[in-house]
């Protein structure tokens, strides 16, 4: 609980320019993939809305299956809502992708590289896609690979020889080269060991107090979503169903831990998977 930061946001709404994003009523339905489905679809995202504001760090917290990869994918401009609109700094997803595109960049665990280079030729190559000259990826890749704990001389070895978790911090790093303003982070941490768990949450928070980045994360796992977020998003079945800071969610469902909060908007485990559909990959 203590690594809680409180925001004041009885000073009424933000002005436009301190909204990093806004999405209002999103909608997302899939074809269900069972058998006996086939003419089923799923709300994968169902009415989303929610507005995180610049320099935040903005947790959204589900279940397996819960929609948050889905919304994700929606802010990123990979996938196309089926109604509602989202904007990022007041550009229009749908209108303005482009701008849009240059000021965000998404983190997802599988993430994809060329495998056979190496993580700092891979930065390299990223960094050439949004204009950055190679030497200067390489000066900032190599301070960024060795603060998230991966040691100089692997920076140089084919990405394929890296364990799961440094190829997952090799993503990060990608992330951060380009200096992203919203950073979209799909479970950042799911698969790393508890020292590289750490490394990349202070790395977060060190990069949304240092540079002006807010960031938007998805996570299933409370101690996270408690220690990174300023505040929470409960997502539960498509929908937001609850939203603040960890003592706002706390003295609405009063109760005294996260986990119980969870349990009482939901009415289920974390653990359990939302049981909509099969779970699907990321
Ligand atoms: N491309 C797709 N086609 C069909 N169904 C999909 C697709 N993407 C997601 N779904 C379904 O939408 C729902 C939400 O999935 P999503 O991946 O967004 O959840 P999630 O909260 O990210 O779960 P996890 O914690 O496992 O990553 C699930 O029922 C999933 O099976
Ligand atoms: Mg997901």
């Amino acid at each position: 609980m203590a690594l809680v930061i409180e925001r004041t946001i009885d000073q009424g709404p933000p002005a436009a320019s301190d909204l990093a994003l806004v999405a209002k009523n999103v909608v997302k339905a899939f074809h269900a993939s069972g058998k006996d489905e086939k003419n089923k679809r799923i709300r994968a995202v169902d009415g989303i809305s929610l507005s995180v504001l610049r320099g935040e760090i903005y947790g959204l917290l589900g279940a397996n299956g819960s929609g948050k990869s889905t919304l994700i994918r929606l802010f990123s401009t990979l996938l196309e809502a089926d109604s509602g609109q989202v904007t990022i700094f007041g550009y229009d997803i749908r209108d303005d992708e482009m701008a849009v595109k240059r000021l965000i960049n998404r983190v997802s665990v599988e993430a994809s590289f060329f495998k056979k280079l190496s993580a700092m030729e891979n930065l390299v190559y990223a960094g050439r896609l949004y204009g950055v000259a190679p030497a200067q990826s390489r000066l900032r890749g190599t301070k960024i690979l060795e603060r998230l704990g991966i040691d100089a001389k692997r920076h140089d070895e084919p990405l394929e020889k890296l364990s799961r978790g440094m190829q997952q911090k090799v993503a990060i790093a990608r992330a951060f080269l380009t200096a992203p303003t919203l950073l979209l982070l799909d479970e950042p941490t799911t698969g790393l060991d508890i020292r590289s768990k750490r490394e990349v949450q202070a790395f977060v928070r060190e990069l949304r107090a240092e540079h002006d980045a807010t960031i938007l994360l998805t996570t299933h796992d409370l101690e996270e979503a408690e220690r990174l977020s300023d505040r929470i998003g409960i997502v539960d079945r498509g929908k937001l169903v609850a939203e603040g800071t960890v003592a706002e969610l706390l003295t609405n469902a009063n109760v005294s831990t996260l986990e119980e909060a969870f349990m009482g908007l939901t009415g289920h485990k974390l653990e359990d998977a939302d049981e909509r559909s099969e779970p699907h990959a990321p």
